[in-house]
């Protein structure tokens, strides 16, 4: 794997993120959170799950659920932004961007998505082409109660194993209305995906959570 080109690993991250769609097609998330517990005004909870780990990173898949009862977030939607512990950048993200790229002057043949250590994460329009979404993404940022929205990241310049990864930290969450304050990110249990057909399951490698209310 060291001798990759990046070439290489531009195409290896195309297959990762190819089959990872596939995954989520063909695969449901665990239903238990669906349910309300009770929670007075609700919260926001943010999930990572890391479900690869990359030549000099990972793959994530990122969830925003709405456990908010009756509060729908409307357009122009949701903004979630958080600050990279180290030198982290986004190589790339599929159902969301971020709107700025930031100083990618450092790198002179593939070009990070995002190069800013504090990067702010918009949902995709509707209509965004079928190969760039993935389950739950592209509502232009509107999140209704009870439900989530996704979004697909690939991280480089981070650790490539649970011990040498750092989470993102220090969480925001913006949407129009009252504001919302971000509690600490959180290493928790990692997800457990089913399959379709309830033949296998599928656990993430790493699950960080963040709550915000
Ligand atoms: C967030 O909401 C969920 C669902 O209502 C609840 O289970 C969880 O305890 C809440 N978390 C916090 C920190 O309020
Ligand atoms: C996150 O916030 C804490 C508390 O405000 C601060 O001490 C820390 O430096 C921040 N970390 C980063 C990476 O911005
Ligand atoms: C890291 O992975 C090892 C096995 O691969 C596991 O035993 C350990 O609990 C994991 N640690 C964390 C923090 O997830």
């Amino acid at each position: 794997m060291e001798t990759l080109t990046p070439h290489c690993i531009r195409i290896s991250m195309a297959k990762l993120t190819i089959s990872f769609a596939f995954l989520l097609s063909c695969s449901f998330f665990a239903s238990t959170e669906a349910y309300d517990a009770g929670g007075s005004n609700g919260n926001i909870t943010i999930k990572w799950d890391v479900v690869n780990w990359t030549p000099d990173g990972y793959l994530a898949v990122v969830d925003m659920f709405n456990h908010q009862k009756n509060r729908n977030i409307e357009a122009p939607g949701w903004r979630l932004g958080w600050t990279w512990p180290r030198k982290q950048i986004i190589w790339q993200m599929v159902g969301a961007q971020t709107t700025e790229h930031g100083d990618c002057s450092g790198f002179k043949r593939n070009i990070p998505h995002c190069c800013k250590s504090n990067p702010q994460v918009i949902d995709s329009p509707p209509g965004t082409p079928y190969n760039q979404q993935i389950a739950n993404c592209c509502r232009g940022g509107v999140l209704r109660a009870n439900t989530l929205s996704s979004f697909q990241v690939t991280v480089g310049q981070a650790g490539t194993s649970n011990i040498t990864v750092k989470p993102p930290m220090n969480f925001t969450f913006k949407a129009p209305g009252p504001g919302y304050t971000c509690g600490p990110t959180k290493i928790v249990r990692p997800t457990q995906f089913t399959t379709a057909d309830k033949l296998r399951t599928i656990q993430a490698l790493m699950t960080w959570k963040v709550v915000c209310t």
